[in-house]
């Protein structure tokens, strides 16, 4: 099921169209249940009914703002935001210029809705510096004109007394432009004279609670308010409201608006002037004609003000006590009485002070009007004083509630006859709804033919005495039957007793109620009267600002021409203000105040209903309900609505009804619903209109999608074009770029091949004329350069001559490398053989003896390593020498190759014996030291092999072949020599010369001996170091040699 929507949801109803059954009674209960649960907007339609809370309710706050932004009417509670943003909206979205009209008596709430809405329409639009200050600069224009133009009444302690209409201006974004305020008639006679708890102007007292010492000093003031005439002497301070506080808010406002500080100061001292003049006291005065006259009684004030504005006091004096009237050319100056004296003061006081405030206007207007000259929309908010009945009513309560009355015209004609009208027009089935017209009303007062107005402005301009007797007689000549009009005369002539009604006064029957005026002093008021000596006074001062509220007290401006009556200027302000609504499109807040004491929470019920009555609320909601929320011309609507049926979207051709009702038939839209006026199509319901609006939103959120996604699509496809396009460019840029960098090479290399070729082929072409093989010339000569310059170094390097030196320069060249090591080798052999050459032959045969021992044994035996240092010497005992050995000398004479003492091993029982050992060329001799006789001889052919160990020692064993019987030995012979190494050489190369055969040499450790035709195996061990020569340890058929 459908929720309902918050203006059903709410406490009562919140549309009273909705309200089941509508009375009077039922109305009001609604109105009343809704107030005491703070919901004080109601709805009749779009119209909003206002109930002042006199107290601050949490709905104003920021979030609440954001909900009304962009939200329906007709989906959200009642409230104040949804008129103005309904208002905003459509000026923004349809164009259409706006009005605001705000109704209802003193004190309901007018100016503070009309602060609603403005505060409203600030915070939903756009927040640019430039708008900003726009909209602070028409925002803070109400406090400085609350200042100036609001005063505390007995029905309300911040009355309005003035009417302001403020035009604020939009560009088509809906961005504040500016602004242009009108005022209309201030309640001047305020000034000077209030009634008993009432005050006077904001701004008098402001100034005197706010303004510091010096500044109160300067402008001649007492802080005091009971020192100013004009201020009364009751305590002027209210609850809730703290002067001094909003005099630094004015303050602060007029500088934001764009007032320099001497404007300030200068407004500041005329609003002092005008205090300064209550201050005055005329006295009368003596004269020789026996004529009244006054003078000034406080020449200190009179001196005060003078010295403010810049005049002298003479002139000022002279203005108000005396007065001059120009008659054929001639002036005459009389003198004026005290009562005419203080007249003349009070009316420049009031002149002065309702001047400033019309200049305060245009100067504030000057700040916030727009100076761009684009098109713009226009949305006016009317604040106007409230309709008020006082005790005591005069001139200006009767201005006010003709303006009241004109505005419950407005009000009338636009939704209750203009309504009906329309449906007669449009051919639309109604029943007419009686309501009350108050147009009788407007025209009794204005009417150009003789309404109160025109009859009040006869009698100022009549020549002769005036009085309030004598237009009163008028007024009862003209409206004596009337029936809307009340007078003494009147009455009596209808045969009626009115003590109610004073002789002096008439009484208007106005839709709010009747009231009772007094009418003395309407038609001075009227005249609004100043002396020109006064305004003159005023034109001559020197203060700048003073000086231009009076140009016509310039003389050479000066007429004999009456200026237009305050009645007329405010009935021609007002028609002109009526033109100017009635070509907007209005909105309606009608204010309801609920309680005559201000009180929060109190519902005055009796007050309320005449306030419902006299607003014509019910028949409002009557007219409302019978008759069709919404309703526009074809055309429009169906610009508006046709994209929500196929039929009329995108194009329709037929004509602009028969396009509407195809598109709402398309709708499921209830017939009772609509109806189909000759121009016009009605819909009943704001459901209807919501719901209708509601699909707008979604299909123009579907439209919007669709051209989103067409426009992306196109600009994705556009976009891949010109990437695609760009892509084929650059890589046929760089195909080209890469090709021509390939065909670049390819010359190159073409050309390099060319050359070659050419070259070669002319090389080939021309050999012929050069000398053959200079190439290899040229090679070798180099070649052999090379080869002489190594060869040179060479020489020049060559490594010492020393044989154990094998050190040889390494090749300069690679080529060289194996000539080197060639090289090398034959310097070295060289070089060895001029070592050899050089030797002796002995020492030669010495070192062949070395070598010899050195085939034999090195790496075979441990004793050769320490030998080969050791000389051979061949004979170790001196044979030759020592005469004892004559006989072994003769023995081996001429065949000596060694001789040695060595020792023989015992093969019997392994003992040595010391024995001379000599070799000669056939024999091994063993002889006796002692006895130097040969003992055992030995041929070398015998010999059959030589054993020796592998360690240092110096056994030897002579193995001798098996036949052999000389020498006396009885086997093989076991020795021990210390030059062992040298005995074997020897022998082997004895057996070499002799018999060709080397010598059998075994290096062993085991071996075998004969020893009287048996073996002995002899196994050598060698022993621990130190220990001298071999030991022999002979048992049985085994010998056991102990060597070191
Ligand atoms: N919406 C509101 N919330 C709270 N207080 C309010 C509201 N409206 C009005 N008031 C109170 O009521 C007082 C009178 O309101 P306001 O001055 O707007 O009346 P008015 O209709 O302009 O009267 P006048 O015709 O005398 O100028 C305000 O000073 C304020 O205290
Ligand atoms: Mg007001």
């Amino acid at each position: 099921m459908e929720a309902n929507p918050p203006v059903l949801a709410t406490v009562g109803v919140g549309d009273l169209v909705l309200l089941d059954p509508l009375s009077e009674e039922s109305l009001l209960s609604n109105l009343q249940e809704r107030f005491l649960h703070k919901e004080i907007y109601t709805y009749i339609g779009n119209v909003v009914i206002s109930v002042n809370p006199y107290c601050q309710l949490p709905i104003y706050s920021a979030e609440m703002v954001e909900q009304y932004c962009n939200g329906n009417f007709y989906a959200m509670k009642p409230h104040i935001y949804a008129i103005a943003e309904d208002a905003y909206s459509s000026l923004r979205d349809r164009n259409q210029d706006q009005c605001i009209l705000i109704t209802g008596e003193s004190g309901a709430g007018k100016t503070e809705a009309s602060k609603l809405v403005m505060s409203y329409v600030a915070a939903v639009c756009s927040k640019g510096a430039d708008v900003t200050k726009v909209k602070e600069q028409l925002l803070q224009s109400n406090p400085v004109l609350e200042a100036f133009g609001n005063a505390k009444t007995i029905r309300n302690n911040n009355s309005s007394r003035f009417g302001k209409y403020m035009d604020v201006e939009f560009d088509f974004k809906g961005e504040p432009l500016g602004g242009l305020i009108s005022n209309y008639l201030l309640e001047k006679s305020r000034v000077v004279w209030h009634v008993k708890n009432e005050r006077n102007f904001h701004i008098f007292y402001q100034l005197l609670a706010g303004a510091s010492d010096p500044l109160l000093k300067r402008l001649k003031l007492q802080r005091d308010c009971r020192h100013h005439g004009y201020l009364g002497d009751e305590d002027p301070r209210l609850p809730g409201i703290d002067d001094a506080t909003n005099f630094q808010a004015v303050q602060d406002a007029m500088r934001i608006i764009g007032f320099s500080e001497a404007e300030v100061m200068q407004l500041l001292e005329v609003t002092a002037v005008v205090l300064k003049l209550g201050d005055l006291q005329l006295s009368g005065q003596f004269q020789a004609s026996g004529m009244d006259a006054c003078g000034i009684q406080n020449m200190q004030v009179l001196q005060d003000i003078c010295e403010l504005i810049g005049l002298q006091e003479s002139i000022l004096e002279q203005a108000l006590c005396s007065r001059t009237v120009e008659a054929k050319q001639e002036k005459v100056v009389t003198a004026l009485s005290v009562a005419q004296g203080y007249f003349g003061r009070d009316a420049l006081a009031k002149n002065i002070y309702s001047r400033l405030f019309d200049w305060l206007v245009t100067r504030i207007n000057e700040s916030i009007q727009v100076t761009v000259g684009e098109r713009r929309k226009v949305m006016g908010v009317l604040d106007i004083y409230g309709f008020e009945i006082f005790q005591d009513n005069s001139f200006e309560q009767f201005i006010i509630n003709y303006c009241n009355e004109k505005l419950q015209q407005i009000f009338i004609l636009m939704t209750l006859k203009e309504e009906q009208d329309e449906y007669f027009r449009e051919g639309i089935e109604w029943t007419p709804v009686t309501f009350f017209d108050n147009s009788i009303i407007c025209d009794l007062i204005e009417s150009g033919k003789g309404g109160i107005l025109v009859l009040l402005d006869e009698e100022c301009l009549r020549p002769g005495t005036v009085s309030a007797a004598t237009f009163l007689a008028k007024l009862d000549q003209a409206f004596g039957s009337h029936e809307h009009y009340e007078s003494r005369k009147s009455q009596s002539d209808r045969h009626i007793t009115d003590t109610s009604l004073p002789s002096t006064c008439f009484r208007v029957h106005h839709y709010a109620g009747k009231v009772t005026y007094n009418a003395t002093g309407f038609t001075e008021k009227n005249t609004d009267r100043l002396y020109r000596g006064l305004a003159q006074a005023m034109w001559q001062a020197k203060h700048t600002l003073l000086r231009s509220l009076f140009p016509d007290g310039d003389p050479k401006k000066a007429s004999l021409k009456m200026p237009p009556t305050a009645g007329f200027q405010f009935k021609a302000s007002i028609n002109t203000l009526m033109k100017n609504l009635y070509s907007k499109n209005p909105n309606y807040i009608r204010c309801i105040k609920p309680n005559e004491s201000q009180a929060p929470g109190q519902f005055t019920d009796e007050l309320v209903r005449s306030q419902v009555r006299y607003l014509g609320l019910l028949e409002n909601v009557r007219v409302r309900r019978a008759g069709y929320a919404y309703r526009q011309p074809y055309q429009p609507c169906l610009e508006r609505y046709r994209l929500l049926s196929t039929h009329t979207w995108p194009r329709w051709t037929g004509t602009a009804r028969d396009g509407v009702q195809a598109l709402l038939s398309d709708m499921d839209i209830p017939p009772e619903e609509l109806a189909y006026g000759h121009t016009k199509v009605f819909i009943r319901t704001p459901r209807t209109l919501f719901d209708l609006e509601e699909r707008r939103r979604r299909r123009v959120e579907e439209l919007a999608t669709l051209i989103q996604k067409t426009y992306r699509g196109w600009r994705c496809r556009t976009q891949y074009q010109l990437m695609r396009k760009s892509q084929i460019l650059i890589s046929a840029w760089f195909r080209g770029h890469a090709q021509k960098k390939r065909y670049q090479h390819m010359k190159r290399a073409a050309l390099l091949i060319q050359a070659y070729v050419r070259g070669w082929k002319t090389r080939k072409e021309y050999t012929k004329y050069f000398r053959s093989g200079a190439t290899t010339r040229l090679a070798y000569f180099i070649y052999r350069r090379l080869l002489q310059k190594f060869f040179l170094g060479l020489k020049n390097n060559l490594p010492p001559l020393t044989v154990s030196d094998r050190s040889w320069p390494p090749a300069p060249y690679r080529f060289l490398t194996n000539a080197n090591e060639e090289l090398k080798t034959i310097f070295y052999h060289w070089k060895c053989k001029k070592y050899r050459d050089q030797l002796s032959l002995e020492k030669r045969a010495a070192l062949q003896t070395k070598l010899c021992a050195s085939e034999l044994f090195k790496g075979k035996k441990a004793r050769y390593g320490p030998s080969v240092p050791e000389p051979f010497q061949g004979d170790y005992v001196g044979l030759q020498k020592n005469p004892k050995y004559q006989k072994l000398q003769a023995t081996a004479r001429g065949k000596l190759v060694l001789a040695d003492t060595v020792r023989k091993v015992n093969q019997a029982n392994g003992k040595m014996t010391p024995q001379l050992l000599l070799l000669t060329k056939e024999h091994v001799i063993l002889a006796d030291p002692k006895a130097a006789q040969p003992k055992v001889v030995i041929s070398l052919s015998d010999i059959h092999a030589i054993s020796v160990t592998r360690f240092s020692d110096g056994l030897l064993v002579l193995h001798l072949k098996e036949q052999m019987g000389t020498g006396g030995t009885k086997g093989d012979v076991l020795l021990v020599s210390d030059h062992v190494i040298e005995v074997v050489t020897r022998v082997h190369q004895v057996l070499l010369e002799t018999t060709g055969q080397p010598l059998n040499l075994q290096i062993a450790d085991q071996f075998s001996m004969q020893f009287k035709k048996s073996s002995i195996a002899v196994t050598v061990v060698q022993g621990p170091k130190g220990r001298l020569g071999p030991v022999c340890k002979k048992k049985g058929k085994k010998m056991e040699v102990l060597v070191c």
